[in-house]
């Protein structure tokens, strides 16, 4: 097939279907699926995270961040399209996220992205990114 008709269908070789990302790269929905697995189960123990989660089931909160960290590291799409703008900053104000609070949710994080024994560079952009998140989303004092 002539280049021109490979541009035109977007098959040219050096574009091709993009699946090196980083979200491939560390397993895909399985390796994410775990990741909030593990640290809903620790959440869910918490004495101080657990009463800050307004349902009584973690489920549908697990699958907001499910969807949220699939999105952001170049998964589906799905967050978006359910919930809008992320803007997790404002969405996080109803609740008095503390350095305490923070400090818990990091050691859950820290468990969980342990858990997924990932290339020791992979599981540090990933949780390079948790840690900066997590700080970012502090909004109160203790
Ligand atoms: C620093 C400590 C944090 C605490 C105590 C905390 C707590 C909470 C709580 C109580 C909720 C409401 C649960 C629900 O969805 O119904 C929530 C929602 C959420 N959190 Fe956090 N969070 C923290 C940090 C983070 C970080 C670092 C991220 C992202 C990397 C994140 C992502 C989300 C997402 C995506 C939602 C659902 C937003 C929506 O669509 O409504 N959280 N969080």
């Amino acid at each position: 097939m002539p280049v021109e008709r490979l541009v035109a269908a977007g098959q040219t070789f050096n574009q091709p279907e993009y699946t090196d990302n980083f979200y491939e790269a560390i397993g895909g929905h399985a390796t994410f699926v775990q990741l909030v697995d593990v640290f809903y189960d620790g959440v869910a123990d918490d004495e101080v995270l657990r009463p800050m989660y307004p349902e009584q089931d973690l489920g549908p909160a697990k699958e907001r961040l499910l969807l949220f960290l699939e999105q952001y590291w170049g998964g589906p799409k799905a967050y978006g399209e359910q919930r809008g703008h992320p803007r997790l900053r404002m969405r996080h104000m109803p609740f008095r996220v503390g350095p305490q609070a923070r400090d818990h949710w990091l050691q859950h994080m820290r468990a969980a992205v342990e858990a997924l024994d990932l290339a020791p560079l992979h599981e540090a952009t990933l949780w390079d990114y948790l840690d900066r998140a997590a700080h970012s989303m502090v909004n109160a004092a203790d």
